[in-house]
């Protein structure tokens, strides 16, 4: 999107839980508001345990601003990028826009409300009533909403006519590829310039995102409505998920003296996304769709936090969970958090508001409005592939639904919709049928077929939604739950990647979230992310971190402690690595080599490896058995291993066999299990895991008992900017042992507090959970500061920050 000649207001405004029309004008006084910042959250809010009401108030914001002299004569536009979630602005006392969607940017032309040359004041009514008559109210919803003016604020002075749009569409011709890169041989910039300007002329130009020069001007008289600029350029380098190639379109308008009267530059890629029935393809290839689904929001501000936030999902997306795609469940959602998308090549399916229920038809019109503003908005993102145009998992409705799509196919001909729906089969009015496959329970297939799931198996399909609630799973759950957690994942992503006429899917979900009390696990936090709602990993986040190769991941399901689990067994033990293989050892002796062919997921690049060998050679070594007899007692007690003690019929008559044809007693079978695996009183064993990739060991884990409890603190930045407005970090906490494992039960509570201009969002007592946890700062002038985190041993860990203030 353009940012040129943007004036950001986020900063000096107040703010009241009121709202009375007297707070509209201009010398209203403030004594009894709070001085606030956007993003701004109406009301702080508890980690969990909380109400949905607390959130939910009509509130005031006011701000101040010079109008220039030289603003006179000019358009003074007015944009706020959120408001939650009906949003009324008043300029010196004057109404100039509602807007009902706490989703959706919209700008006002306040030029005629205006004092120029002295104080003007904007004030901001904004409902956050959950009854509001506008998607995605109405029901029940699994989400919290919260509310206020939780996106930038700002103003554009511009002269008259101005441009008030750029829509980019792109044309490639002659594709091909150049080590390892995509390109075209020609790419035509098909770019549809809005402004009014009869008897002006509109410039376009292309350059690459961080060339200096702009070069091949294509130069067209300006037309009624918009006009068409159309620049072709040599070799062009494709948007990709590997390489996104970014560019810049400046367009210009000058007036017939060849002054210039508005500039813009907007962001764009030229890549190819198209849904077919066999499955999606980008610039030709065929690309199995691996995505998670999205929340933006956070512990304590629910949806405030400012760009760096929003881009640090986009990456820890891309990079530490591995995947190529996101879902915006269920909303547009920030600029900066698809920008960060277009700039690493992350896909996105963006949706409009809703959650199941469609309401009567002024809460349509708005939602028909919502698909305007949702392309209007975001249609130059390469990141983009799917418009959602349905009311995320909401009934058959053919005459609106004809209407969102008509819409959207109106306002973006490049671009296929989706719209979610959680039934089998129904109205199929899109070009892709979006389904959230909720079919796999544990123990039948990972997902359903093509042909179960849509009316019409001769277009294309994409799974949407899978897991979530099937298998709420938190990270302090035991290792049996959250291994299964992982497994069900696997299995999914197993049975998708088998299916090639799927195009891929989305999970259920990122992070954990604070929702309804329908919904979740009582404390108003649904717990179905595959990472908690600080970001950290839980196991099954592992699972798609593995399926990418460019950094090496390597984790265990289990602590290795058989008294977690019933009978005290070993459970079922997983490695989950990308490595090409893994040898795992205990107390130094090499018990086994797993290759990624050992894996029970064939379909995935990486599936998860189960463990079945605790014992090695040792038998051979030093029991003196001979190699067959080795191999066969090692199985029987590999298998009371993972099953226990009672361990079923079929095995125990299997083990019964096995041990009569050996000659073995049952006493001295107990006796090399309690030696060789179950240890009681023996010497601790100390379980290593080496992943081995290209003949070199690129991670290593150990799996140990552990004797101390440490904090590791890792901060995603020690640089903050204080810009526009506040900037923030994210601290993970994670309690480990002395090997660096994670300490899964700690539960213990930390406390944080700063030196120099840093504060902390949220309590300053933090407990962990599942031997995780967070803390976000926020910066608060320039300077020095430090986070100091004491754990309840009386440890400090100092985390350093530098705060930079942007140059005027
Ligand atoms: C889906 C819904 C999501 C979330 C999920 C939980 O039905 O679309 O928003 O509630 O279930 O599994």
């Amino acid at each position: 999107m353009n940012k040129t000649g943007r004036i950001y207001i986020d900063r000096e405004w107040k703010f009241s839980e009121e709202f009375s029309e007297e707070m509209t004008l201009p010398g209203y006084d403030e004594s009894g508001m709070i001085d606030v910042m956007i993003p701004h959250t109406v009301k702080p809010m508890p980690f969990h345990y909380f109400d949905e009401g607390i959130y939910q108030m009509v509130s005031t914001y006011r701000r101040h601003i010079h109008a220039g002299k030289d603003w006179k004569d000019k358009a003074v536009l007015l944009t706020f990028e959120g408001v939650a979630h009906e949003a009324t602005v008043y300029v010196n006392g004057k109404e100039v826009i509602t807007h009902p969607c706490g989703y959706t940017a919209f700008t006002a032309d306040i030029s005629s409300c205006l004092d120029f040359g002295n104080d003007n004041v904007i004030a901001v009514k904004a409902d956050s009533n959950e009854t509001l008559d506008q998607p995605p109210f109405g029901f029940a919803i699994d989400y919290m909403t919260y509310g206020g003016i939780y996106r930038d604020v700002y103003i554009e002075v511009k002269s008259r006519p101005y441009i008030s749009r750029t829509e980019i569409s792109t044309k490639l011709f002659d594709r091909y590829e150049k080590d390892g890169r995509r390109f075209c041989r020609k790419g035509a910039v098909l770019a549809k310039v809005y402004s009014e300007g009869r008897g002006c002329t509109v410039t376009a130009a292309v350059r690459r995102k961080g060339e200096e020069e702009f070069s091949h001007p294509s130069e067209k008289e300006a037309q009624e409505g918009y006009t068409q600029a159309d620049v072709r350029i040599d070799d062009v380098e494709l948007w990709d998920v590997e390489n996104p190639a970014l560019y810049e379109l400046r367009t210009v308008l000058t007036d017939a003296s060849g002054a210039v009267l508005d500039e813009r530059i907007d962001t764009f890629g030229f890549r190819k996304a198209v849904f077919k029935t066999d499955g999606f393809f980008l610039n030709g290839r065929k690309l199995k769709i691996r995505g998670l689904n999205r929340h933006q929001s956070y512990a304590y501000v629910g949806y405030a936090m400012p760009d760096s936030m929003q881009r640090l999902d986009a990456q820890i997306l891309k990079n530490e969970l591995g995947v190529n795609a996101v879902r915006t469940s269920h909303y547009p959602q920030a600029q900066s958090f698809i920008d960060e998308c277009d700039r690493i090549g992350l896909l996105v399916f963006e949706e409009i508001p809703g959650w199941q229920h469609i309401g009567g038809e002024a809460w349509k019109e708005k939602a028909i409005d919502n698909v305007r503003d949702m392309i209007w908005q975001n249609i130059n993102h390469p990141s983009i592939i799917l418009w959602g145009v349905r009311i995320n998992e909401s009934a058959d409705d053919d005459d609106f639904y004809a209407r969102t799509n008509a819409m959207a196919h109106a306002l973006d001909p490049g671009r296929q919709t989706g719209g979610v729906r959680c039934h089998r089969k129904g109205s199929f009015q899109e070009d892709v049928f979006t389904f959230n496959d909720f079919s796999f329970c544990g123990d039948n297939d990972g997902a359903l077929r093509k042909s179960s799931a849509t009316p019409d198996a001769g277009r294309p399909y994409l799974v949407t939604e899978y897991n979530g609630h099937m298998f709420p799973t938190k990270s302090f759950d035991c290792e049996d739950r959250r291994c299964e957690h992982m497994l069900r994942h696997a299995k999914v992503l197993d049975a998708i990647a088998g299916y090639p006429d799927i195009s891929g899917s989305f999970g259920w979900c990122m992070s954990d979230y604070n929702t309804h009390r329908d919904f979740g696990s009582g404390d108003r936090i649904c717990y179905h992310g595959v990472c908690d709602m600080f970001r950290n990993p839980k196991l099954a986040a592992y699972v798609y971190a593995a399926q990418q190769d460019d950094v090496p991941v390597l984790a265990v399901s289990s602590s290795m402690n058989i008294g977690e689990h019933p009978g005290g067994n070993a459970g079922k033990v997983y490695i989950i690595t990308n490595a090409d293989s893994v040898r795992m050892y205990r107390n130094g002796e090499l018990l086994k080599e797993y290759s990624s062919a050992d894996t029970e997921f064939k379909n995935l690049r990486h599936g998860p490896i189960k463990v079945d060998d605790y014992i090695g050679d040792a038998l051979e070594v030093y029991e003196g058995m001979s190699h067959k007899k080795a191999t066969e007692i090692k199985a029987l007690l590999n298998g009371v291993a993972e099953k226990g003690m009672n361990p079923g019929m079929a095995f125990m008559a299997k083990a019964g066999l096995i041990a009569a044809k050996n000659r073995m007693r049952m006493e001295e079978a107990v006796s090399l299990y309690g030696k060789y695996i179950g240890n009681w009183g023996g010497k601790v064993s100390t379980y290593r895991f080496e992943a081995v990739k290209g003949g070199k060991i690129v991670k290593e884990l150990t799996v140990s008992i552990s004797t101390d409890a440490l904090i590791e603190a890792s901060a995603n930045t020690d640089a903050l900017y204080e810009g526009k407005t506040y900037d923030v970090a994210l601290v993970r906490l994670r309690a480990v042992d002395e090997h660096g494992s994670l300490l899964s039960f700690s539960n213990d509570p930390v406390t944080v507090r700063t030196e120099g201009p840093i504060e902390i969002i949220g309590p300053d007592t933090i407990p962990l959970n599942g031997g995780m946890g967070g803390v976000y700062v926020r910066s608060a002038g320039a300077g020095s500061a430090k986070l100091i985190i004491t754990d309840n041993r009386g440890r400090k860990i100092d985390v350093p920050f530098r705060i930079y203030r942007e140059d005027d």
